[in-house]
């Protein structure tokens, strides 16, 4: 999106010539300065997975973007930890590319360019999620565009359709898979893989990183979330906000029980009007087969966004990858090249709303005594639990039961869990994953 909160929706190849080279005010004083052979002067910050990559397509693509956009973007300058020299860069450039990650300096290059009137790209979703307030405002008040695409969901241009396809809809929910890494690894525990070896797999074929916390604590999708919720609500949501719960406490069992009850795991952000306010959160939920976002497999992403008026749509593709996200990078700086469409868009604070129903699938594994399963049952009907499906597996003391239940408030879940946990025959503690329950056809 750009500042204005309503990007254009016109495509580069729509564009007149005089359109093309007219600058606009957003670029202010940087695009009068343009030179005459009609370049489109880049700096790039940070040089890794995304940036050389970028700095390839860019090269490959800049015949094709001049033909259409009517100049011809070019690299002016590239800072790395050991190379380059941020203020010359500045100086030089209409556009800075943020590819650096992290908040520091990311944070302080981002608002010292577009004070300076630069348009700004960037795919560094922990510093939107944390400073998105700081940036939008600054881009609003120097009137220049400040994108993101790249940031959620990789090359998914899911920021583009909350922004602009449907920045007229009312949108009641976002549901997505906005984390690849996650993915990938619930997709090899539903064949069967450990959690640690799902872990390693995705390790070994650079799905995750040494260090894949971010990703398995679902810190990295709350992030992604708290950028979605604010486009698709417009309300300010930082990520601190945002509860998340990851993969890591996952048992091979509970994917393989659920099978049976027709259920697929994913790892979920959800944002959704609730009760008047605002719910934004992210956990592993279980899945009917007919949710659009159940064949989701491997390490791709997906999201679904939900509204009256146009019942539901999915977008899904590769998440993460240095060609990929470059490829979404460069789709946001052809954009700053067209002038934004439509005046800002006010945000509306939303309360956040923190105890929300949910279907549950719950496990339980206890010693089957003559009532134990009446107690169980008496324990989920005080806190107004009631029974979808139900499994039972195993005899005397190694019996399990595996049930999915209708709605429940999540602190009634937590009340029913503790007091099954208190129940005498009981062999571990009961386990509860939440199951997005709505059907869709
Ligand atoms: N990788 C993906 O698939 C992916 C997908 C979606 C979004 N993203 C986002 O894209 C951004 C870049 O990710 P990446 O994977 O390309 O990272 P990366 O491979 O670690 O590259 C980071 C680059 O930034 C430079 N850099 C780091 N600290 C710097 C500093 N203080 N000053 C100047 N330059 C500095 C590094 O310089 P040196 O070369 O000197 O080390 C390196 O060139 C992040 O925000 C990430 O979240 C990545």
């Amino acid at each position: 999106m750009s500042a204005s909160g309503t990007p254009t929706e016109r495509v580069a190849g729509e564009r007149s010539a005089a359109a093309a080279t007219a600058p606009s005010a957003a670029a202010g004083a940087a695009v009068a300065a343009a030179p005459a052979t009609a370049t489109y002067r880049v700096g790039l910050l940070g040089y890794g997975t995304v940036g050389s990559a970028f700095a390839s397509l860019l090269q490959q693509r800049a015949e094709a973007i001049a033909r259409t956009a009517g100049r011809r973007p070019e690299l002016v300058g590239t800072l790395t930890r050991s190379r380059g020299d941020f203020d010359r860069i500045l100086a030089d450039s209409e556009l800075i590319v943020e590819l650096i990650g992290g908040v520091e300096p990311a944070r302080e290059y981002l608002l010292r360019a577009l004070r300076a009137g630069r348009h700004v790209v960037t795919a560094n979703k922990l510093l939107l999620s944390q400073h998105g307030e700081e940036l939008l405002q600054a881009a609003r008040e120097a009137g220049v565009q400040l994108r993101f695409e790249a940031a959620v969901a990789g090359v998914v241009p899911v920021i583009r359709v909350l922004g602009e396809s449907l920045a007229g809809a009312h949108v009641e929910r976002v549901h997505g898979i906005v984390n690849g890494t996650t993915n990938f690894i619930l997709s090899e525990m539903a064949a069967g893989a450990s959690y640690e070896q799902a872990l390693a797999e995705a390790q070994r074929q650079g799905y995750a990183e040494a260090d894949p916390s971010e990703d398995v604590s679902g810190r990295d999708a709350a992030a992604k979330m708290a950028i979605l919720a604010r486009l698709a609500f417009g309300a300010p949501v930082h990520i601190d906000q945002v509860p998340y719960e990851g993969i890591e406490q996952l048992q091979t069992d509970d994917l393989l029980y659920a099978r049976e009850l027709g259920l697929g795991l994913k790892l979920i952000g959800t944002a959704e009007r609730r009760d008047g306010g605002l719910s934004v959160r992210v956990h592993p939920a279980f899945l009917y087969g007919g949710h659009p976002l159940a064949s989701v497999g491997g390490p791709y992403n997906a999201v679904t966004v939900e509204s009256e008026a146009i019942t539901e749509i999915t977008m899904s593709g590769p998440g993460a990858g240095g060609p990929q996200t470059a490829s979404a990078v460069l789709g946001d700086l052809v954009s700053t090249m067209l002038p934004p469409a439509a005046p800002a868009v006010p945000l509306a604070p939303l309360e956040l709303v923190s105890d929300v129903p949910s279907a549950f699938y719950i496990h339980i594994e206890l010693a089957d005594r003559p009532g134990a399963l009446a107690a169980v049952a008496q324990a989920l009907g005080e806190q107004g639990a009631s029974i979808r499906s139900v499994l039972q597996r195993g005899l005397g003391e190694h019996a399990r039961l595996v049930m999915v239940i209708h709605p429940l408030l999540e602190s009634s879940l937590r009340e029913a869990l503790r007091r099954i946990g208190e129940l005498d025959f009981l062999r571990a503690t009961p386990r509860a994953i939440r199951v997005i329950d709505e059907e869709f056809v």
